[in-house]
């Protein structure tokens, strides 16, 4: 994007109001982390781990100058806690650190498709959690079996290297984060610093071992149908009027020839998140795209925008329909049931130790 047109969708960001019936919790709570998190006298790192799209996880160990002793060591390297104040226990505050080093960052790294990596780490979150399977409880958030080359080699996870490694810095910043509520925790950032609604968030994900990989076939696809919508979610647990909320994303980025082989953004502003997804797919005339590439539709009007299969599928669909009609007309719905339904989805299959949620501040709050 231009530098003058990114200027304008940040002028843009800061005078939208960001919807929130949320109240943020009290800040003193403190969360215990995970079992194998570094709360306990040892923390387990991963040093090498498998992957065609690998660097990204054993950025943090090289940056506390511990690569050669990883690699060294083999597949694993146990550091022992010696802190004499103890194990380190993470407040909302020091959550509250994690969001702004990456809203920092968002902010500052623009040289990136339309100007914001924002989109792409929102899709990392959503398929780290949307490989759940409520009958088995595998799958899901907890574990960032992504990390891993079974999982990070899945077609549908094709170009998410690019949002796992944009989150190392973070990682070596605030080692005491594991890797799956780091993923979670960019997905809610970028939706709230791209101008979405503010998404209650909670820690407690553990990051797994590579048997806890989750097998190919479990993501959509979008050169399917409604049913094919239906299966895959429903799997997830989630009802019609969820799976509209949460497809409306699409609001944000684009598709990329050399990832999914689809092309082009859904809107005219793929750096904010909106509900012009749902306006354009109701009011737009689509017509199939001439090209010498898989399916999928452009707009009639400018044939610069794109719906996949998948998103016409919402429209052809009449109880999908009923939805995306709702959320074209009265942004605000979509937001509050986007917050809802997204929030949910990244808390899929994760055995929490506490209720308590956090509402981040954004970068652009008083
Ligand atoms: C039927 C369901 C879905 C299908 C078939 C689907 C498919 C796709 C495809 C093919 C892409 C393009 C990937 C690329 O070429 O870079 C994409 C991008 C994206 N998807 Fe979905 N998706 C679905 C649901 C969702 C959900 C539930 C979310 C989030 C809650 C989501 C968020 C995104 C975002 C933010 C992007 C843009 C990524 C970027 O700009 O790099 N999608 N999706």
């Amino acid at each position: 994007m231009a530098s003058a047109a990114r200027t304008a969708s940040r002028a843009f960001l800061r005078s939208t109001p960001a919807t929130s019936s949320f109240r943020p919790a009290a800040r003193s709570t403190r969360f215990a982390i995970p079992a194998n998190g570094v709360r306990a006298s040892a923390r387990r790192g991963y040093a090498s781990e498998a992957g065609s799209e690998k660097s990204s996880s054993s950025f943090g160990l090289w940056a506390l100058g511990l690569g050669a002793l990883g690699a060294a060591g083999g597949a694993y390297l146990y550091l022992n806690d010696s802190s004499p104040k103890g194990p380190f226990v993470p407040t909302q505050a020091d959550y509250q650190k994690v969001y702004d080093a990456i809203a920092s960052r968002l902010a500052d790294e623009t040289d990136y498709d339309d100007g914001s990596y924002g989109p792409v780490l929102v899709r990392l979150s959503w398929h780290a959690s949307g490989t759940y399977d409520k009958e088995t409880g595998t799958g899901g958030s907890n574990g960032a079996t992504m990390r891993f080359a079974p999982e990070a080699d899945h077609g549908a996870n094709a170009g998410l290297k690019v949002a796992r490694d944009f989150l190392e810095p973070i990682k070596a910043q605030f080692p005491w984060i594991s890797y799956s509520d780091l993923w979670t925790l960019g997905g809610i950032c970028s939706i709230q610093e791209l101008g979405g609604p503010k998404i209650p968030w909670r820690p407690g994900r553990e990051d797994m071992e590579i048997a806890a990989c989750t097998p190919d076939g479990r993501l959509p696809d979008g050169a399917k149908d409604q049913r094919h919508i239906r299966n895959i979610f429903g799997r997830m647990g989630f009802d019609d009027r969820e799976m509209v909320a949460l497809i409306g994303a699409h609001a944000l980025g684009r598709c990329h020839t050399d990832r999914s082989g689809f092309d082009g953004p859904w809107d005219f502003s793929p750096t904010v998140f909106s509900n012009e997804f749902f306006r354009l797919l109701a009011d737009e005339k689509w017509i199939p795209k001439k090209w010498n590439g898989p399916a999928q539709y452009t707009d009639k009007t400018t044939g610069t925008l794109m719906m996949l299969p998948t998103d016409m599928a919402l429209v052809k669909d009449k109880a999908f329909k009923k939805h995306v009609e709702r959320y074209a007309k009265d942004s605000d719905v979509f937001f509050k049931e986007f917050s809802d339904v997204y929030a949910k989805l990244l808390e899929l299959g994760v055995p929490f130790k506490t209720e308590e949620h956090i509402v981040f501040k954004t970068s652009d709050s008083e």
